[in-house]
């Protein structure tokens, strides 16, 4: 007899949300040799003044988490664009890497041409689209990730070849290691309860997501983003240090409507430093001496990425187990998908 949980997943999850978001460290693993087998030309392997990712939504997130996670790494910036334009600073000593899962965004789209126009050396990141065909026509690299995955799903694929490439540029050290324990731990680690008990507590409620300026910033981002997209519920974020100088003051009003907020905090022990954690203490009591409701959800496993991307999977699948309790399906995304075909039309 299927049990209640599995009776909402066949009632609810009609395109298979649940099973995308399970494969996602045998994502992670083929990514990496998606990565391994993408040869960037000789003429790449350059110091850069930087690096800049042009993406939007699903396919931002895995640069953005690739900028947070080489924060202490990389000797040159790594810039995330989520416009049309390219800053200023682009040029010809730049790598901008456009990143667009269906290649037809036109904010990517965009940006490709921007990068073009200022003679960066780029590199296409999609599955196809015209994207793909863009950069094959002008002589690009281009590197192919499976289609027909919700973008936001392939999250796997937009991130780890880009670690790998940027190891095979020479911009930072080979990551094999560090992918290959995220993989581990991914597959290890028992989210499922831990995703249903916050679910369960973010149900009917406004979440905050707070997190580290280091490298759990791209992770709040992803929550929100996947709060937003798989369960509709609209949330926001904010970051240590920075909310305890201005935000933390906001928890008084409007009285009526703090008893529908819900605040999770993400922490990192082994990474985050220790000030933050200090000051995520503090604030946890203040907020719960204001009645606030606190949700600790904390990271697994040594390296960096395995943190940063268990912290994502559990975010990910309470998002989905949040959907259920929404009575929605979470794959769709219906107002995208309209705003993009309106906006096709003008
Ligand atoms: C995620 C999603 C969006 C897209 C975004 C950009 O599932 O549907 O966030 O990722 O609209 O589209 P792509 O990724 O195709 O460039």
């Amino acid at each position: 007899m299927p049990n209640s949980n599995e009776l909402r997943i066949k009632k609810y999850d009609k395109s298979g949300m649940f099973g995308l978001i399970k494969s996602f460290p045998e994502q992670c693993l083929r990514a990496k040799n998606i990565g391994y087998r993408f040869n960037p030309p000789d003429s790449y392997k350059l110091k850069y003044a930087n690096i800049i990712c042009a993406g939007m939504g699903g396919s931002a997130i895995g640069a953005d988490i690739l900028r947070s996670y080489l924060l202490d790494e990389a000797e040159c910036p790594i810039f995330v664009s989520r416009s049309y334009g390219l800053p200023r600073f682009v040029g010809q000593e730049s790598l901008v890497i456009t990143s667009s899962y269906s290649g037809n965004t036109e904010e990517t789209l965009s940006a490709y041409k921007d990068a073009r126009r200022r003679g960066a050396k780029i590199i296409a990141l999609t599955s196809g689209g015209r994207l793909e065909k863009y950069a094959r026509a002008d002589g690009y690299p281009v590197v192919l990730i499976p289609d027909r995955l919700p973008p936001r799903v392939a999250l796997g694929y937009s991130l780890i070849p880009l670690i790998v490439i940027l190891s095979k540029i020479g911009a930072i050290n080979d990551k094999a290691t560090e992918v290959d324990e995220a993989v581990g731990v991914l597959s290890r680690i028992k989210a499922d309860d831990e995703a249903r008990r916050i679910a369960s507590r973010l149900y009917g409620k406004f979440p905050v997501i707070y997190a580290s300026y280091e490298h759990t910033d791209a992770v709040a981002t992803r929550w929100r983003g996947q709060i937003a997209e798989n369960s509709k519920t609209v949330s926001s974020i904010n970051l240590f240090p920075e909310m305890n100088h201005n935000e933390i003051v906001g928890w008084e009003n409007p009285k009526k409507l703090l008893k529908d907020f819900a605040v999770v905090m993400l922490r990192d022990i082994k990474g985050d430093d220790k000030r933050i954690l200090k000051r995520m203490n503090v604030t946890k009591k203040i907020l719960k001496t204001a009645k606030i409701q606190v949700i600790e959800v904390k990271s697994f496993g040594d390296g960096l990425l395995a943190r940063m991307l268990s912290l994502v999977h559990i975010g990910d699948l309470a998002s989905f187990y949040l959907a259920l309790l929404n009575k929605v399906d979470p794959t769709p995304v219906d107002r995208i998908t309209y705003l993009k075909k309106e906006l096709a039309k003008i």
